[in-house]
């Protein structure tokens, strides 16, 4: 059993977030640190996959569906990524052992935690790794991508849509824990803490021109400056994520 657990979800590629959320006194002190995939797919995917292997015992990966994307695309398979250029210079960076473990990563873990019972980390929902589920999602909608959970699972953990949120569905906690690296609607590096049966939704605050500086610095992209700004630099509001999301999600 622990007790204190750290939640890292969507780092993208984004070295200078994770490091300042690594360095939170609550991530240093955590008995255990989950990343909920998507720590690929941006400009440092190799040093920030060093870097959580690093953690060692400390940290449970979970693949997403960018970290499978790569995957494909190193092994050669066609995925129709939006953002083509990017997601094949990432794919050829990848490591040998990088590209094992995103293979032998898993899409879904149950950890038992003090004051929680078993919680249930995936990506996206706990039946796909690319699905949209949002904080306003409909009972109905909710019940369907809930409908394979075991009924002892009474808090789920996901990430894919880079905003946080904590609501109640039909008796289950569900947390996002937003995103490290890529957030909509609010800046900083977003994630969570799940500790003595309660949640706690964090953001640590990332002096913006060192953010880019850093990032600029330590990628090989060829195209980072025009990537940050697209990204980084002018970020998508929540509203505007919504509006594209929505279109995804099915009932
Ligand atoms: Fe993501």
């Amino acid at each position: 059993m622990v007790s204190r657990v750290a939640v890292l979800s969507d780092i993208h590629g984004m070295l200078a977030p994770l490091d300042r959320v690594l360095a939170e006194p609550a991530v240093r002190d955590a008995d255990l640190i989950v990343v909920t995939g998507d720590s690929t797919w941006g400009p440092q995917p190799v040093q920030v996959l060093d870097r959580l292997t690093q953690l060692g015992d400390r940290a449970v990966l979970v693949r997403g569906n960018v970290d499978r994307e790569m995957l494909q695309i190193a092994r050669g398979i066609i995925t129709g990524l939006p953002d083509a250029a990017l997601s094949v210079w990432g794919a050829s960076q990848l490591s040998a052992e990088q590209l094992e473990l995103l293979q032998e990563m898993p899409e879904q873990v149950t950890i038992d935690i003090d004051g929680f019972g078993p919680v249930f980390f995936c990506h996206a929902t706990p039946r796909t790794d690319e699905e949209v589920v949002l904080v306003d999602s409909a009972p109905q909608r909710w019940a369907q991508v809930f409908s394979g959970l075991p009924t002892d699972v009474a808090t789920v953990v996901c990430g894919h849509t880079h905003m946080p949120f904590v609501r109640l569905v039909d008796r289950r906690l569900v947390v996002n824990p937003g995103s490290v690296g890529l957030p909509y609607g609010r800046a900083g590096a977003h994630w969570a803490v799940l500790e003595d049966g309660a949640v706690t939704l964090r953001r640590t605050l990332l002096d913006p021109d060192a953010l880019l500086r850093e990032t600029t610095a330590g990628s090989g992209y060829p195209r980072i400056t025009e990537w940050l700004d697209d990204y980084v630099r002018h970020p998508a509001s929540d509203l505007e994520a919504l509006a594209t999301f929505r279109p995804r999600e099915e009932l």
